[in-house]
């Protein structure tokens, strides 16, 4: 039976849920509340990449529940990236203040803001000033290289008519090693005035149960590589399970719509192979035998045997 209070989103991984991803997903699983787009930023020379710029086009997001994201470093960057975004008629515009790498932080994107709650209640205050008329979330780790940061950012965040904030109870020092931690996410709970969804390492029923004994009224979750590798996942959370045989043809026809789409959508052979293997590289761990399978897969070189090593995968393993 279908929990329906519960909510599940999407949640944005940049070269993972692409719009074909979102698309194949919804139709095949769905049990999705949110579609997060991966961030959209300026790249070198205040250039948007193309790759970026398509998956917020609207045409590319039809009667999707999509969210695009930002990633920004000033009041310049922010403002063009949301005007943009507004002129595209989306409702919601999700704030970017967790992004890890270096290559953001250092440039004062991403978790970097989690460091900077003045400069942080200031850029929010001319975002909010200005009135685009879109509604605005934020999704953030717990701090830069302090787990403390969020305290503050949280207390900023309040003064602002947010719509929800999306809490990954991680440090971006951290990335992914470590666990995600329900306790400061508990905390966070207690601290922050908007609604806050839990994100981080939720990969089964029994880390949702793990999660509820901190937080037993949570009922919103984002999730990301739990997807990647189980499709099925949101669905399973809301209490809907195939039984076995049916979610292996469920696998298979997701695979295969993906393979279809990405097939009419990319050039080469070698393009293809490349976007399905990267695929595979979480798809693969639902399987039994994970390494034999990843196996399979990336020695299979061309299409012809990639198809052949994809039947005897679902044949097999
Ligand atoms: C490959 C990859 C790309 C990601 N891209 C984004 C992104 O564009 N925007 C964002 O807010 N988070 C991004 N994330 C972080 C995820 O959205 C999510 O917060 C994180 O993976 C924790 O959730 P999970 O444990 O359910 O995967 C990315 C993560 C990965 C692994």
């Amino acid at each position: 039976m279908i929990q329906n209070t519960m909510k599940i989103y999407q949640a944005p991984l940049q070269g993972f849920t692409d719009f074909t991803f979102r698309k194949v997903l919804s139709e095949v699983f769905g049990g999705i509340d949110k579609y997060f787009i991966p961030y959209l930023s300026y790249g070198k020379g205040k250039e948007i990449k193309k790759s970026q710029l398509r998956e917020v086009f609207p045409e590319n997001n039809l009667d999707l529940p999509a969210v695009p994201q930002v990633l920004f470093s000033d009041r310049q960057e922010l403002f063009d990236l949301v005007s943009l975004l507004a002129e595209s008629n989306y409702t919601e515009i999700n704030l970017n203040l967790g992004c890890p790498y270096p290559m953001a932080t250092n440039k004062g994107r991403g978790a970097a803001w989690l460091e900077k709650p003045e400069a942080l209640n200031e850029i929010l205050q001319e975002l909010f000033n200005q009135k685009f008329p879109v509604k605005f979330s934020v999704k953030m780790r717990a701090g830069l290289i302090n787990d403390a940061d969020f305290r503050a950012t949280l207390n900023i965040l309040n003064h602002f008519p947010l719509e929800e904030v999306i809490f990954h109870p991680r440090t971006a020092s951290q990335m992914y090693t470590g666990k995600a931690n329900p306790v400061l996410f508990a905390e966070a709970l207690s601290l922050v005035e908007h609604p806050l969804v839990y994100n981080g390492d939720l990969f089964s029923e029994a880390d949702l149960q793990a999660i509820k004994i901190v937080v037993p009224q949570q009922d919103s979750f984002m999730i990301g590589r739990g997807l990647l590798i189980n499709p099925e996942l949101p669905l399973q959370l809301k209490g809907e399970i195939f039984e076995a045989k049916e979610l292996r043809k469920k696998k298979k026809e997701f695979h295969d719509q993906l393979l279809e789409a990405y097939s009419a959508r990319l050039e080469g052979s070698g393009h293809i192979l490349m976007k399905m293997n990267q695929f595979w590289s979480y798809f693969s761990e639902s399987f039994e035998n994970q390494h034999k399978v990843m196996k399979l897969i990336k020695k299979s070189g061309s299409l012809l045997k990639y198809n052949a090593a994809v039947v005897e995968i679902f044949r097999n393993y």
